[in-house]
């Protein structure tokens, strides 16, 4: 029986990985699953139902029930609107930048430094602006409006040459 050495045995793993993988290349499209796992959200238990509005670009408005910790960047998501989201909400962008009624701007938690960052970067910035994957539903919002700007900004390297 032919016994591997230890760097015999790491010869024969490294070769079978680059056999499998040029062999079996595995392609992940974008977008592939099903649009009802994209944004995670959960469905609400009955009777703690928080409430959200979207008011999307073209003056419509949407309303949904949601459950308490999901992240307005999800629930746009989950719900097909025009939120991009590129960096799926580590905080690495602005495409998920919205703008808060008033009403509802003072009882969000403070923004961090790095979404102040973000924020610096994002098109049409007003005093309520946020990032949508940094505000979590909570009963302290509940009922919360907000609107999605006309442009939203994606910077690439290109953008500092
Ligand atoms: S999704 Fe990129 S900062 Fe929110």
């Amino acid at each position: 029986m032919l016994r591997l050495t230890g760097f015999s045995r790491q010869l024969v793993r490294h070769s079978w990985t680059a056999y499998r993988t040029t062999t079996f290349p595995t392609y992940r499209l974008f977008s592939q699953t099903a649009l009802r796992f994209h944004g995670h959200i959960k469905k609400p238990k009955p009777g703690e139902e928080l409430h959200v509005t979207f008011i999307l670009k073209d003056g419509t408005q949407k309303t949904f029930e949601v459950s308490e910790g999901d992240t307005l960047l999800d629930i746009a998501q989950a719900h097909n609107l025009d939120m991009e989201g590129a960096c799926g909400g580590s905080c690495a962008c602005s495409t998920c930048h919205v703008i808060v009624d008033p009403e509802y701007y003072d009882a969000l938690e403070e923004p961090d430094d790095d979404e102040n960052d973000m924020l610096d970067l994002a098109y049409g910035l007003t005093e309520t602006s946020r990032l949508g994957c940094q505000i979590k539903m909570s009963k302290a919002i509940d009922g919360i409006r907000v609107a999605l700007p006309a442009m939203t900004r994606n910077v690439s390297s290109s953008d500092f040459e």
